[in-house]
């Protein structure tokens, strides 16, 4: 076996061959709802409230995955052991669910009947960009702020999480255009911080924490998990209405992921922040996080540099 083997709808398959069908409503329209796991020492991390969320997301979308959710949790694990004698290292899991197959009824798509119709489960895993991870730990990613805004929840709700994502690629390549190496820092139609692409921030002032309220923007469970250890360290922590101005001024600040957990800013709209280098409660962050996993962070995603 030389090539990672994907879980496809109760089968494994290599992955190049693991393709899916172009009616598949995943592809043409979007509609699926994923999740992204991690290894920490081949063991996926917070792996039940991933779950859970997957199932918020099902619930919301009106998804039937067909399938329980200890089923789905085996599969998970079935996924990882089948592929682990490649592993070198952690990495993604991630798990896609899509309502299945559509018709074009000439002018739209329509679900296909009952009959044909079959969600699709799919669960793969990837590398984890640890060498990306390494220098960003190390100085700090640049945060720009691009013109397109996020979705209000009275449309596509964001606590969604769901393959529907041209709003947060187009903000990503915006900010790309003010700098090829930025990381989106995306507003909302009010002009308050939400998150990017596919992380939620943090911002540092006078030793506190300030993070955007949970309603307009997902859930992170590692934002969740700072959150719990800044309670462990006595670091105040607030969920507030946050603006521009707020990010510019703050001390330090950071995004949170499920793949590298805390990536400090030290760069908003080339404004430097703090003294521009990952500020010291961050780095404390940082440092807790890889004591409760028993991995530390930071050295492991040196160890990926050439
Ligand atoms: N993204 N915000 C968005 C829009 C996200 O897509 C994600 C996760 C997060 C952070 O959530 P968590 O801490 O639970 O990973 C915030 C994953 C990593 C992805 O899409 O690959």
């Amino acid at each position: 076996m030389s090539e990672l083997l994907v879980y496809r709808n109760g089968e494994l398959v290599p992955d190049s061959q693991a393709a899916i069908s172009i009616h598949d409503g995943g592809f043409l329209l979007g509609d699926s709802v994923y999740e992204a796991v991690r290894t920490f020492r081949f063991v996926p991390f917070h792996l039940e409230p991933h779950l859970d969320r997957l199932w918020r997301s099902l619930t919301y979308a009106r998804i039937d995955p067909g399938m329980r959710r200890q089923d789905l949790h085996e599969a998970v694990m079935l996924t990882l052991e089948a592929n682990r004698p490649l592993l070198e290292d952690d990495v993604w899991l991630y798990i896609y669910i899509t309502r299945g197959r559509f018709v074009n009824n000439v002018q739209y798509y329509l679900p296909a009947t009952a009959e044909e119709r079959r969600p699709t489960v799919i669960i793969f895993c990837r590398p984890l960009p640890f060498a990306a991870f390494a220098r960003g730990y190390e100085h700090g990613v640049h945060a720009v702020i691009p013109p397109s805004r996020h979705l209000p929840p009275q449309c596509l709700d964001p606590k969604l999480k769901t393959g529907s994502r041209m709003h947060l690629v187009l903000a990503e390549f915006e900010a790309r255009m003010v700098d090829p190496e930025a990381w989106s820092l995306i507003l909302d139609i009010h002009g308050n911080l939400t998150e990017n692409k596919s992380g939620n921030v943090f911002l540092v002032k006078d030793g506190a924490l300030y993070t955007p309220a949970a309603d307009g923007i997902l859930a992170g469970i590692t934002r969740a998990t700072v959150l719990e250890l800044a309670g462990r360290l006595g670091i105040p922590a607030y969920e507030r209405t946050l603006q521009a101005y707020h990010a510019l001024t703050a001390d330090e600040a950071f995004f949170t992921s499920t793949g590298y957990c805390i990536m400090p800013i030290t760069r908003i709209n080339k404004v430097v922040i703090g003294d521009g280098r990952p500020g010291l409660i961050t780095r404390r962050l940082l440092k807790a996080w890889g004591e409760t996993v028993g991995v530390d962070l930071m050295e492991q995603a040196r160890r990926h540099l050439r």
